[in-house]
């Protein structure tokens, strides 16, 4: 049997470990890693070798790099996905018979919570439920990006008796401004809370979450917005690249 653990990091640097990660680190004897084109992902993937090196000892496992399949965007959004994780499902099966020995553990370090806006779940799943003879899956929570917001900004998720919905720039898009209430953003590379100005909603902004060039904003969307575009534009300019997370609540009367 080979184990395969995904293990949520949290969405920075190692102190968003939780004790259970640093556990299953310890037993995992090889370290898959995804090599991604896009300005960025190697400051992602050296994080994740600092964390490495800061929580194992060095002799202790091995490092496998391979580079991930790209999304093609001929054909439209949804076969490009499905050809995606295809491509991907077949790089896991080749790294699990290739890299992994019987009884060994191999794992993926994966940036926030596995459960959350990230495929190697089921993906991972897909080939465990096809092969459980085989294959045994390990799936170790980690904090999201959502949790690292609202705590940065001393907020809850929900205020009392209200739902939280968490979503994607491109769905917010086609959303009626007028229905969002307590919406948690994220894969926004297009600045689309621009389009939610003069309805009463509130922003919480925050980018590299949790690192060394943390960012945070919030107030009135309306009245924060310019400086939240610049500050966005300028983080742009001097990292070559952004990854932020944002909520639009509506103001409520009273507080
Ligand atoms: C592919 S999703 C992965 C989310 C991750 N699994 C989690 O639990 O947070 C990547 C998106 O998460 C958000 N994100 C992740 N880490 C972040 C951070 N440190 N600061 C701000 N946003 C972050 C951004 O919206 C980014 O586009």
């Amino acid at each position: 049997m080979k184990t395969l653990s995904l293990i949520g990091i949290g969405p920075g640097g190692p102190e968003y470990l939780t004790l259970q990660a640093i556990e299953a680190m310890r037993r995992t004897d090889v370290f898959f890693m995804l090599e991604k084109a896009g300005r960025g992902k190697e400051e992602l993937l050296q994080i994740r070798h600092t964390i490495m090196e800061q929580i194992l000892e060095p002799s202790r496992y091995r490092v496998v790099t391979a580079a991930s399949p790209q999304r093609s965007t001929a054909g439209g959004y949804q076969r490009g996905v499905e050809a995606w994780h295809a491509a991907k499902r077949a790089l896991f099966v080749e790294l699990f018979e290739r890299e992994l020995a019987a009884g060994e553990q191999g794992a993926f370090l994966i940036w926030g919570d596995p459960a959350l806006y990230d495929q190697t779940v089921s993906l991972v799943g897909t080939l465990v439920a096809a092969a459980p003879e085989r294959y045994a899956l390990e799936v170790i929570p980690g904090i999201t990006a959502v949790q690292a917001l609202s705590a940065r900004h001393r907020i809850p998720l929900n205020r009392v008796g209200e739902a939280i919905s968490i979503t994607t720039g491109r769905q917010l898009a086609e959303c009626d401004p007028s229905r969002v209430d307590n919406a948690f953003v994220m894969l926004d590379g297009e600045e689309t809370f621009q389009r939610f100005t003069g309805q009463d909603l509130d922003i919480y902004w925050g980018a590299y979450l949790g690192t060394e060039d943390e960012l945070l904003i919030a107030g009135a969307l309306d009245t924060v917005l310019d400086a939240l575009l610049a500050t966005r534009q300028r983080a742009r300019a001097r990292k070559g690249w952004i990854m932020d997370t944002y909520l639009l609540r509506r103001r409520r009367r009273g507080g």
